[in-house]
Order: C-alpha cells, then sequence, then structure tokens
C-alpha cells in the first residue's frame, strides 16, 4: 500500500526548501551554462538538471520503487503509470529565472493510479507556498530564507484556499485571465494564441469577451495557484506537460476549482475532468460560485474562442 499522503506532502515540503536554496542562490554565471531545447525560446539551464538531480534522489531515496517523471530527464513516450509516481518540474518558469524576473517555482507532484494526490508549489523569490492533500483542502504559507544554518522560517501562518474576499464570478467581461505564449511560436500554433488573446481582450462591439486584463506569469504552476487562490480567474494554455500541472492541479481542485477541456457534458463535474497528461488546460476557480456558475464560464469561455 502507498505510504499515508502527509507523509509525502512532508517530504515535498522539505525537498521543495532544498530546491528553493539551489535555485534562491544560482545567480549570475552561478545558473549554469544556458542552452535550448526545441528552439531558442524554450530553456534550459544546468540549474534545471542540478536541481531536478537533487529532488529525484532525495525522493527516491526514501521511496525505493516509486516512479519518477520529471521534465529534465523525461524519455519522450514514456507513459504514466498507475504506481505510485513523483511528478516534477524542478524550475517551472526557466525564461523567468534566465532573466531574473522572480515568478519561479519548483513544482513537486505526486498522483496515485494517475490521479494528483498531493502537490507543493513554491516560489523561493517571493518565499510563497502552496501546498494540498487530496481530501483535506489547500493551503498557502509564506517562507523566508534565514541563512544557509538555519534555512526556510515560517513568514505567515497556514492560510485555506481560496483566500478570504473572492467573489463569484460574474463573467468573462469581469475575469482577469492567465493566458501564456509557450515556447511553440510557428504557424497555426501561434496563430491560435495571437487570436485566443484577440478574441479575449477585443470590445464586446468588435465581438470581443471584452475581459479585465489578461496575465502571463510564466510559470504554470503558479498560475494554477493563483487560480486556487482567486487573485487570477482563469487560465488557458495548450502545450503544457504533466510536470508544469500536477502539483497545481491537487491545490486548485482542493480550493474548489475545476481544469477541464471541452464543453461540459450534463453530467456532473467529474464527468468533464480530463486526465493530467492532457496538454490543454482551462483551468477556472470555482468554490466562491458553484458548480453551476462555473459551467457558464466555461461554456461562455469557449464560446469566445470557437474556432481560434
Ligand atoms: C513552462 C512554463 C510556462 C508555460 C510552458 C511551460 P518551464 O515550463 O510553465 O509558463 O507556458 O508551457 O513549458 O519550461 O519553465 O519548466
Amino acid at each position: 500500500n502507498p505510504p499515508d499522503p502527509n507523509q509525502i506532502l512532508a517530504s515535498l515540503l522539505s525537498v521543495a526548501k532544498k530546491a528553493g536554496n539551489v535555485i534562491l542562490t544560482a545567480t549570475g554565471s552561478s545558473k549554469g551554462s544556458l542552452g535550448t531545447k526545441k528552439n531558442s525560446a524554450d530553456l534550459v539551464t544546468e540549474t534545471d538538471k542540478a536541481v531536478e538531480k537533487l529532488i529525484s534522489s532525495v525522493l527516491l531515496d526514501e521511496y525505493p520503487g516509486f516512479s519518477f517523471m520529471g521534465e529534465e530527464t523525461y524519455q519522450p513516450g514514456t507513459p504514466l503509470g498507475p504506481e505510485p509516481t513523483f511528478i516534477v518540474d524542478p524550475i517551472d518558469g526557466t525564461t523567468n529565472f534566465v532573466h531574473g524576473y522572480p515568478y519561479v517555482s519548483v513544482s513537486l507532484g505526486y498522483a496515485v493510479d494517475r490521479v494528483p494526490t498531493v502537490g507543493v508549489v513554491f516560489n523561493p523569490f517571493t518565499g510563497v507556498c502552496y501546498s494540498a492533500v487530496k481530501g483535506q483542502g489547500a493551503f498557502k504559507e509564506t517562507w523566508n530564507f534565514a541563512g544557509e544554518d538555519e534555512g526556510w522560517k515560517a513568514r505567515t501562518e497556514k492560510e485555506r484556499l481560496p483566500v478570504g474576499g473572492a467573489k463569484p464570478l460574474a463573467g468573462l467581461d469581469g475575469a482577469l485571465v492567465a493566458v501564456e505564449w509557450g515556447s511553440d511560436r510557428s504557424g497555426s500554433n501561434w496563430q491560435t494564441k495571437v487570436d485566443t488573446w484577440n478574441r479575449l481582450g477585443r470590445s464586446k462591439d468588435e465581438g470581443g469577451a471584452m475581459i479585465h486584463s489578461a496575465r502571463c506569469l510564466g510559470s504554470a504552476a503558479l498560475n494554477l495557484c493563483a487560480v486556487a487562490e482567486g487573485s487570477i480567474d482563469i487560465y488557458w494554455e495548450g502545450g503544457c506537460w504533466a510536470w508544469d500541472v500536477c502539483a497545481g492541479w491537487t491545490v486548485l481542485r482542493e480550493a474548489g476549482g475545476i481544469i477541464v477541456d471541452g464543453n461540459p457534458p450534463a453530467g456532473g463535474k467529474e464527468g468533464w475532468e480530463i486526465p493530467i497528461t492532457h496538454r490543454k488546460y482551462l483551468a477556472v476557480r470555482g468554490a466562491e460560485q458553484g458548480e453551476q456558475r462555473t459551467k457558464e464560464v466555461v461554456k461562455e469561455f469557449w464560446q469566445t474562442i470557437e474556432g481560434t
């Protein structure tokens, strides 16, 4: 039997602190040489690889026999199995990391039967850490780095998500929406992104949804957690991988939000869930407005971007 998920949570929180320390102290040339993957906008540094190595060795040492799926060591085509699996992006927001833009996270997910079960998303630059265990709610806390000897210390109490004060989402025209550019820049993929921004932002007279504004945090995991806390209403992206979303998925679901792709069928919430390997995600905050309103917002979103 897999261990108690709270034990996994404790392990993920501990390794997030170790990884955060490495990321935080890797500045300038100590980030390591910069490499690219599929094109010149798809970046990887030696720090990404070193942090993944650190995380996998700590976790697999503690949980021998578990599977590990990490961005930097993934072998294309390897399927996600039902066995307990750590699904990890060592630096989600590599482009931000390279440029010094402080929205970077260690994304530590854990899935059983392919279902995201525990998630920790930690931004070492802001000290904000989101965490969740399936069935136990989602939380946010802030840590301070108190130096090599003392490590990370709690700066705030744990706060349950969504944070108070979030109002029900009236519709797209009142929404703050995260839409990422990603690194695919060619052909129809790029055109789809441009058309999506155009339809969401344009005035209603000109056929758009007139959203309040759009954001691009540069980290899929942080986008999902922003939806979970209620500071962003909707997040839409095609092209992410399981390691970008697994940890944030548990955080968002536990905060009452949903992740879907496609028009909501007549059935309940479970009927329109998608697998974490789906690679196209529409995340909507939910707890404050109830399931019916959430479904209407999903429908409005799809009507707005239909045909892009
Ligand atoms: C990327 C970030 C980015 C998203 C990309 C991801 P990486 O992950 O999450 O926000 O737009 O789809 O690949 O490469 O920084 O780990």
